[in-house]
Parts: C-alpha cells; sequence; structure tokens
C-alpha cells in the first residue's frame, strides 16, 4: 500500500492562504489515509510567503521607560538575541505549526523531542464514507464542523495532527460545491455562544483553499441578502449572527475583486440594517466587524464610509463602557471604527479628548502585534483577526512584589501574564504569551497555565464575562500567583529558571476576544493580602508617550519621516532594504538576498540587489 501525504502551505494573506492536504490511499480506503494522516509527519513543501512577521519595536524602549521602584533609571542593555522559536504554539494554527517543524530543522515532527502527551485520537472516519466520496449528505458535513469544534476544546498541543474531521473538511471544500456546502453548514449549525465558536469559523475558513469567483457567486445567491432579510426576523437573531459571523471571515480571507463581488449592493444593507437599534447586539458586533474586514479592500472601504454607517456607530460607541458585555464589545468595535476606519468629519478622535492624567503605565501601542486594537486610553484591548494578537505593558518590574487585575469582557481564548522583552509575538504562528521560557500565561477558557508552549490544568472554573483575573509576581520569592475572583492558584515558579527580572504584563488574545486591565490607575476588586505595588504609582509616561495614535494618523506620520518600518521577511531581524531586480520587491534584507538567486516573493531570478538607503533612524 502506498500512502503519500503532504501539505502544501503558503501563507501570502492575499494570494492562497490555506491548508492543501491531499491523502491519497491506493487500496486502502479511507482508513488507510485516516491512519497516514496519524502516522506520516507533515512535510511542507514551501515556506515562503509572509509568515514571518515582526512587530513594531522599533521605538519601544523608548517608551517603556522602566523605572525601579527604588528610583534606578533606565536599565536595558541591548537584549540577547532571541533563541530559535519553540516548535509548538498555544494557538490553533496547525499550518503554522507545520510550518515550524520543517523549518525549524529540517527533519519534520519526527525530531520533536521525546515526551510523553496525551494524543487526541485521529477519529476514525464514519464508517461507509470516505474522505474522496463526491456526495455526502448535509448532516455529515454539520457533523464534522461540530466535531471540529469538540474536538478543537481538548486540543492544547499543536504538535498534535489536525482533527481528522477538519482535515475531511478541507479536502472537501477544494471543489466549488464541496465548498458552499462547508460555509453553508457554518452557518447552520456553529453555536455563537460557544466562547470557541466564532474561532472555529474562521479557522475552519481560514484553512479551506480560497474559494473560487464562481463559489462566491452562487454564495451570493444563495444567501440573497437585503434589508429586508436582515428586518425578518431581527428577534430571532440565530440567523444573522451566524450569517455576519460567516460574511466577517470570508471577508478577512478575501482581497480585490472577491472581496468587492461579495459585498454586493443587497449584502451591504443587509449588514448596514443588521447595525440598527432593533438587531440584536451579537449580530451588530458581527455585522461591523465584517464590514471592517470588507474595508480592507480599500474599494470597499469608499463604499462603505460612503453610507450611513458613521451616524449608526456614533449611536453605538456610547456603548463602549456598558455595563452588558456585548453592548460593550459593539461599544468599542463602534468607536475604533469611528477613529481608525470609518471617519466622520465633525467627530474629534477619541484620542483628542480621552482625560489621560492619572494613567501612568498603559499597553505599548509600540509593542503590540499589528492587529489587536487598543483603546484610547491604553487599558483595554481586542482582537478581531484570525491570528493570535499580543501586547505588553509600558512598565517593566526588576524586583519588588507587583500585581495587577484584568476584567475579561470575553470568555474565549486568551493567555495573559507575563512576559520579558525575550518574549517573542509570531501572530500569525499562533505564538503568544506563555508559548516560550520567557513568559507565563492564565488560559482561563481552556483551564491552563501555559510556559514555553507547554499548559497544565489548573483548578478554577472557566472564566465568564466580567470575571477578575489577579496577577501577582513576586520577585523576591520568585513566584508568580495568578487569582481568579480573588481565589488564589499554587505558585508558578517555571519562569524563573529562564529570567529573573524584566517583566512586563501581557496578553495574548484569539479572535473576538476583548479585556479591560487596571494596572493600579482604579481601585482592584481582589487586592491580595501580601504588601504589593502599582505600576501605576512608580510608572510614568510623558503626554506624548500615552498618545494612541489612529491607524491613519500613525501612518501619515510614518511617511512623513520616510522611515521604512518594515523588517526582512526571511530574518525578521534586519531592515528590508534591499529592492531585487528586474522584479522589483523588496522585502529583504541584503544579507538574505546575497544568499538567493530567485525572488522568494514571484520566483523571477536576481540579476541584481539594490540597497535602498530611503530609511532614517
Ligand atoms: C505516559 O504517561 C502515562 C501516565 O502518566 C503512562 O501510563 C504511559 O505509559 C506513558 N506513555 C508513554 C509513551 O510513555
Ligand atoms: C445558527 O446557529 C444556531 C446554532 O447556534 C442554530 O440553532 C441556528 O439554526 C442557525 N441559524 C441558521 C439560520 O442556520
Ligand atoms: C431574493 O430576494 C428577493 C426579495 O428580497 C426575492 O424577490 C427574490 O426572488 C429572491 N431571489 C432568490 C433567487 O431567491
Ligand atoms: C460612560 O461614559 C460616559 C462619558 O463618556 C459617562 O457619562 C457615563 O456615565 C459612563 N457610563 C458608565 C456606565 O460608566
Ligand atoms: C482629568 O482627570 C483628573 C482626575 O483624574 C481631573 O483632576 C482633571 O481635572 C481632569 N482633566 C480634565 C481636562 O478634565
Amino acid at each position: 500500500m502506498i500512502i503519500a501525504v503532504w501539505i502544501a502551505f503558503q501563507a501570502s494573506r492575499s494570494l492562497v492562504r490555506g491548508l492543501l492536504l491531499t491523502a491519497e490511499a491506493l487500496g486502502g480506503g479511507a482508513d488507510a489515509a485516516a491512519a497516514a494522516a496519524a502516522a506520516v509527519p507533515a512535510v511542507t513543501t514551501d515556506r515562503m510567503g509572509n509568515s514571518c512577521v515582526c512587530r513594531e519595536d522599533s521605538d519601544a524602549e523608548g517608551n517603556a521607560g522602566p523605572r525601579e521602584p527604588g528610583g534606578q533609571a533606565e536599565r536595558y542593555a541591548p537584549p540577547p538575541p532571541p533563541p530559535p522559536p519553540p516548535p509548538l504554539s498555544s494557538s490553533l494554527h496547525y499550518h503554522h505549526h507545520h510550518h515550524h517543524h520543517s523549518s525549524g530543522g529540517g527533519g519534520g515532527s519526527a525530531e520533536a523531542e521525546p515526551r510523553n502527551r496525551s494524543r487526541e485520537p485521529v477519529r476514525p472516519p464514519r464508517r461507509g464514507r470516505g474522505p474522496h466520496e463526491p456526495r455526502r449528505k448535509k448532516q455529515n458535513v454539520d457533523g464534522l464542523v461540530l466535531d471540529t469544534l469538540a474536538v478543537i476544546r481538548t486540543l492544547v498541543d499543536n504538535d498534535q495532527e489536525p482533527p481528522y474531521s477538519m482535515i475531511t473538511l478541507h479536502e472537501m471544500a477544494e471543489t466549488d460545491e464541496g465548498w458552499l456546502e462547508v460555509v453553508q453548514s457554518l452557518i447552520r449549525v456553529i453555536p455563537l455562544e460557544d466562547p470557541l465558536g466564532p474561532a472555529v469559523i474562521t479557522l475552519l475558513l481560514d484553512e479551506c483553499p480560497l474559494p473560487t469567483k464562481d463559489a462566491l457567486q452562487k454564495l451570493t445567491e444563495m444567501l440573497n441578502l437585503s434589508a429586508s432579510v436582515a428586518k425578518q426576523d431581527a428577534s430571532n437573531p440565530a440567523k444573522h449572527r451566524n450569517t455576519t459571523a460567516v460574511l466577517g471571515c470570508l471577508a478577512e480571507k478575501l482581497a480585490g475583486p472577491a472581496s468587492i463581488g461579495l459585498l454586493s449592493p443587497g449584502t451591504l444593507e443587509y449588514l448596514l440594517e443588521s447595525l440598527s437599534a432593533q438587531s440584536h447586539p451579537t449580530v451588530m458586533l458581527f455585522s461591523l466587524i465584517a464590514l471592517e474586514k470588507f474595508a480592507q479592500t480599500s474599494e470597499n472601504k469608499l463604499t462603505v464610509s460612503a453610507s450611513r454607517i458613521s451616524d449608526q456607530l456614533v449611536m453605538l460607541e456610547s456603548w463602549a463602557n456598558h455595563t452588558d458585555y456585548l453592548k460593550r464589545q459593539v461599544g468599542f468595535c463602534a468607536q475604533w471604527s469611528l477613529d481608525n476606519l470609518f471617519l466622520k468629519d465633525s467627530r474629534q478622535f477619541t484620542y483628542e479628548k480621552v482625560n489621560l492624567s492619572h494613567i501612568n503605565a498603559m499597553l505599548n501601542s509600540n509593542d503590540v502585534s499589528e492587529y489587536l486594537k487598543i483603546s484610547p486610553d491604553g487599558l483595554e484591548a481586542r482582537c478581531d483577526a484570525s491570528s493570535f494578537e499580543s501586547v505588553r505593558c509600558t512598565f517593566c518590574v526588576d524586583s519588588g512584589v507587583w500585581y495587577y487585575e484584568v476584567t475579561v469582557v470575553t470568555s474565549g481564548v486568551m493567555q495573559i501574564g507575563w512576559a520579558t522583552k525575550d518574549s517573542k509575538f509570531l501572530n500569525h504562528e499562533g505564538y503568544g504569551i506563555g508559548d516560550d521560557e520567557y513568559s507565563c500565561a492564565y488560559d482561563g477558557c481552556r483551564q491552563l497555565i501555559w510556559y514555553n508552549a507547554r499548559s497544565k490544568p489548573h483548578t478554577h472554573p472557566c472564566w465568564k464575562e466580567g470575571d477578575t483575573i489577579g496577577f501577582l509576581l513576586d520577585l523576591t520569592k520568585k513566584v508568580m500567583i495568578f487569582y481568579l475572583n480573588g481565589n488564589q492558584l499554587p505558585p508558578e515558579k517555571q519562569v524563573f529558571s529562564s529570567a529573573t527580572s524584566g517583566f512586563f504584563a501581557a496578553a495574548s488574545f484569539m479572535s473576538y476576544q476583548q479585556c479591560e486591565f487596571n494596572f493600579g490607575a482604579k481601585s482592584f476588586k481582589y487586592p491580595p493580602a501580601v504588601k504589593y505595588s502599582t505600576f501605576n504609582e512608580y510608572a510614568s509616561l510623558s503626554p506624548e508617550e500615552k498618545i494612541i495614535l489612529p491607524r491613519h494618523r500613525r501612518l501619515a506620520l510614518l511617511k512623513q519621516v520616510s522611515i521604512r518600518d518594515n523588517c526582512c521577511t526571511l530574518c525578521c531581524d534586519q531592515m528590508a532594504d534591499t529592492e531585487l531586480k528586474p522584479c522589483g520587491h523588496s522585502d529583504l534584507c541584503m544579507e538574505c538576498a546575497l544568499q538567493l538567486d530567485t525572488c522568494p516573493l514571484c520566483r523571477q531570478e536576481i540579476k541584481t540587489r539594490v540597497r535602498l538607503i530611503s530609511h532614517i533612524s
């Protein structure tokens, strides 16, 4: 029996972004294919693309202004070169994981260090239906989607193969018909109340092949959306929130003409109507996110901006501090959109009016992965992207006892805790806080403590909206303690074998997650019984350092000083300062460019390499 399994991976966001897994089993049928998926290490054939992403940390240290309680000033020596990334990550990014394995040393997963971990068994195929059986019953697709949701919850170790159900769905989605069935099934069965529900939609669509123009056209016809559809059953939101959530995920994946095509006049009307007052807040939330994703394509952005959207958003933005956590999410997103995306002429930007006089420590807008949304007061953050977004605080601590609190606005996967400067954010690969030896994080959704990309269960119940998580760092005793609404877990010590100072409060977010930080500017809900300090007491930020500029302002500023803040897509270390001729791509540094014969993006032969000298530092 000959079995071949391969995964071709391309991470280019706007082109092909998916996991294509083909299992061919000659004479063995479905069982062999499933067994192959379990047994054969995945081999990545293509490691190019933009999967290597650097955070903007160019001026992070200037902004951080770390100070010890004793008043000792700036302590930074240049950080030691970071170690190669560990072979694991804690978010649910399978493709990136495979990518990592093969790029890590060429050996595939066989070379991963041996350790005893419980593997989720790959599900056996349902009786009588092989993965290549052309036509499937609808409930079978639904079953596979629900299976994926069920299995995802238990998968905490990304070293595992993707679940069988997911592999099968990806495979089905290779045909237009199959893709449409998968999308319809996602709309039909994924429960959005489940904190992992929307994330599974994102995950499945993200890994499926891109739809063809025909498939998108058919989907538009099948959904047949319009303002009147949005008005129907406005009181029964299940239908609309499913549709809006799936539209958002599709819009994130698509670009250019495909995105413009999907945002038909009917779809636009439908989404705008879904933002109106009689809609359920979940429907509003996912409609707004969908519109935001569509607006990634500039023609769509113009179309959406020209509608009545900003007037609707102005009304919703007052919910940003609502006591209902669902409405608060709508308010947060409305405010963010008004500040960053769908601007309104007469409106003052939030950053221009927010009173930050009492805030001395905040989330660092210069030390954050690219898609995280941070509120203008620097204390609330949210991720609506499919990547695993991370951020650190502006203030760094080296000694003493420190405490901060986080209120979770959503109850899905976030990893919140402590990180050092050496912790890396690789959002597209799914690496966040707790995924290296320099950070440790609390995950209240999956009930885990993360350190070095390994997890162990903790005894707290699942967190829910409004819960308060406490984070105590005792650098004298070298322990970290996590609290849920005042109940403490046993101390964590592992991270101190790698780092004993230079800690920042830090957090990573999966899709649609949001939380609010309290670094001491407000009184704590559950102050621990020990003596501790707060960042807000000891930190200080100049008024300029507190400003979190909207994206467009920030970009304008960057252009003005003509700083190229992008780094080489190969080494992620040097500035991308080299233009390749004749193709004209300029995403590499000279050192990497010199080692290549063909352009990694377009595969054209490189004739010459020209160093660009436009950046000023
Ligand atoms: C893994 O550990 C369990 C108990 O912790 C043990 O029963 C099992 O044999 C171990 N498996 C391997 C492969 O070492
Ligand atoms: C949306 O999903 C829910 C499951 O959470 C389901 O009960 C409902 O029927 C779905 N709506 C539609 C229109 O399929
Ligand atoms: C789409 O909806 C409109 C009403 O909004 C209806 O007149 C039309 O027949 C529908 N088209 C299809 C193909 O169902
Ligand atoms: C929300 O903020 C507004 C001012 O921005 C304030 O008037 C209102 O009382 C706040 N609401 C709550 C519930 O804190
Ligand atoms: C900002 O808030 C502080 C209290 O936190 C207050 O004393 C100050 O007057 C406020 N400034 C403005 C401009 O409202």
